[in-house]
């Protein structure tokens, strides 16, 4: 498990306290997640696998400013992977076509990863029983994984609520690149415990009113909003731990994993 110094990036986040390359204007889960690699890492030489990596568009700066950082990620959309690899051209990066399924095969050249970073992701896996166990079985013993899930999908009236089970449809018929459904919390966590990894912060960010809001802050405000809307998050998972209804306001969940 983490100690409450390691976790401070994501439990306590002062942007001022962080480099600029980590902050990731107008989201906190990956400002988060930035933050809590570079306090990670430091100068030690590290391996990072990003499980559904996407176009990889958050890695360039990082990986430009710590170079002991080798980058592995794959996705399963051919066209993802094309502009992930020319977004990350030059630098010390693996990407490749792959599914979370056959993660146990993907790679075979680092055996274990100290970090895995999957940002939205799991929402859209299917089977998504297959995840934790898959994330499990490449992370290091002590090794921290960083993980979320969105709930926003979800919320976005009936053009999307269509759009879902359509897509849920598609998926039974093999076609599954535009599947989201919602992730229980409750199966996450039995899914996180079976796979033998610890909880060591479960949150919820990303206000959707705020999100919006957040659009028509200018200037030098608009880094003061950031921190304080941060504050606000953080101190509403202290104090409204275990309420659903906070679950239910925000458009993100973010977990910090560690494996047993
Ligand atoms: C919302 S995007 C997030 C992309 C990226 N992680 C980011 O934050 O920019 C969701 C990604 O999950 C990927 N994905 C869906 N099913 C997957 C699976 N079975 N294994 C790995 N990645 C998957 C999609 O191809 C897509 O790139």
């Amino acid at each position: 498990m983490l100690n409450d110094s390691q976790l401070k990036p994501a439990t306590g986040l002062q942007l001022d306290a962080i480099p600029d390359y980590c902050v990731w204007d107008g989201s906190i889960v990956r400002t988060k997640m930035l933050a809590m690699i570079w306090s990670l890492v430091g100068d030690k030489e590290v391996n990072i696998l990003d499980v559904g990596c996407g176009e990889a568009r958050m890695w360039r700066p990082i990986l430009e400013n710590i170079p002991n950082i080798s980058l592995y990620g794959f996705d399963p959309s051919p066209s993802s992977v094309l502009l992930a690899e020319k977004e990350l051209d030059g630098m010390k990066a693996n990407i490749r076509h792959g599914d979370v399924i056959r993660l146990e095969t993907m790679f075979p050249e680092a055996a274990e990863f100290d970090l895995i970073v999957s940002h939205s992701v799991l929402e859209h896996v299917v089977p998504r029983e297959v995840y934790f166990g898959a994330v499990s079985k490449r992370l290091k013993n002590n090794g921290v994984a960083l993980i979320s899930w969105g709930s926003d999908h979800f919320r976005q009236g009936v053009r999307t609520d269509i759009r879902n089970v359509i897509s849920r449809i598609l998926a039974k018929l093999g076609i599954e690149q535009y599947y989201a459904a919602e992730v229980d919390e409750l199966w996450a966590k039995d899914q996180i415990s079976k796979a033998g990894l610890d909880i060591n912060l479960l949150h919820y960010y990303s206000l959707v009113e705020l999100k919006k809001l957040f659009r028509l802050a200018k200037g030098v405000s608009r880094r003061k909003i950031f921190q304080d809307w941060i504050c606000v998050e953080e101190e509403f998972n202290c104090t409204a731990q275990g309420d659903s209804r906070l679950m239910t306001s925000m458009d993100e969940t973010f977990t910090i994993l560690t494996k047993k």
